[in-house]
């Protein structure tokens, strides 16, 4: 017979087989990326996971489970209809061809509120960095990024964001490397957390204010740092830093506070330095211009 006909019963079995497939990619509000088709490259799969947990009403969660993957240049931003939580407990691994991004970072958080990055998992950069743009009331914890280029971290315009026991690794002789930038934010905790990199540990932009970094350990690298400031006309003030109980080690520098000669003037007031331990570290406490 050439004509086929579709009968009603088999309409509601394939209609339940869709409703069978999405009950499957979440289940107890936890969306399982492996469960959206991913293969080893899972920019789609995690893009459509984030994209049906932010839509979510309850809280929710997208899992990366363990294993390697990769992942593409990836936006995953907000805002999210409820609290929103990120756990990775596989490697996620960047192209190694740096013509694969444009503009630089990598994975990019934007506009996330209540929002939890989490687990077991690396983010290995390849020369590729993490953005946190406009994320409040936020907490990173035990997560590790590798061999990221330029910033491994920038923190832009968040607040109340913690990192909590987030390891930061990258060759001490690589170049422009800081660990965790941070500008025009407030309320940034970094806790208990290691810091190896190229350049500074952590770098404080124009904008931060009631920044904390306790329990932290750096090195290699080039040690705190605030600045450089006075680059830009119209640069927002620094104030409230405060670093306590941190070890420094083989490092350039301990704890700086840096700015460009004769340029724009600028503020940064209400800064403390407490119980840092520092080993082998050239210039413990340096305040100086900034010629590059
Ligand atoms: C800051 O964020 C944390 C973690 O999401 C949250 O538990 C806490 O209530 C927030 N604090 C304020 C003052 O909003
Ligand atoms: C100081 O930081 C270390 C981690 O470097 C931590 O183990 C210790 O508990 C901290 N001590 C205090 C008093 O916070």
């Amino acid at each position: 017979m050439g004509l086929e006909v579709v009968s009603p019963a088999m309409i509601s079995f394939s209609l339940f087989l869709l409703l069978a497939s999405t009950t499957q990619a979440q289940s107890n509000g936890v969306f399982d990326v492996t469960k959206y088709g991913a293969g080893k490259d899972i920019t789609e799969a995690l893009t459509n996971a984030w994209k049906s947990a932010c839509a979510s009403t309850k809280p929710s969660k997208v899992l990366i489970p363990r294993g390697t993957y990769w992942l593409r240049k990836v936006t995953l931003a907000g805002p999210c209809k409820a609290a929103i939580k990120l756990q990775v407990d596989g490697i996620l691994q960047a192209p190694v061809d740096p013509n694969k991004l444009s503009g630089g970072h990598w994975v990019n958080f934007r506009y996330v509120d209540q929002f939890t990055l989490s687990g077991r998992g690396t983010f290995d950069g390849q020369g590729k960095n993490i953005r946190f743009d406009y994320i409040t009331n936020a907490l990173v914890r035990d997560i590790t990024t590798l061999d990221s280029k330029n910033f491994h971290v920038n923190v832009l315009g968040c607040r109340n964001l913690t990192f909590q026991h987030f390891t930061v690794r990258a060759p001490g002789d690589s170049v422009n490397t800081d660990g965790i930038h941070i500008g025009r934010s407030t309320g940034i905790y970094i806790i208990d957390s290691k810091i190896s990199t190229g350049d500074d540990c952590i770098s404080v932009g124009d904008g931060t204010e009631e920044l904390h970094i306790t329990g932290v350990t750096c090195g290699p690298g080039h040690g705190i740092s605030v600045g450089s400031l006075g680059k830009y006309p119209n640069e927002k003030p620094v104030s409230g830093i405060f670093v306590k109980n941190c070890t420094i080690s083989d490092t350039t520098n301990g704890v700086r506070i840096k700015s460009w000669p004769a340029l724009y003037g600028g503020v940064a007031s209400n800064m403390h330095f407490e119980d840092i331990v520092m080993n082998n570290v050239q210039n413990p406490v340096i305040i100086s211009k900034t010629m590059k």
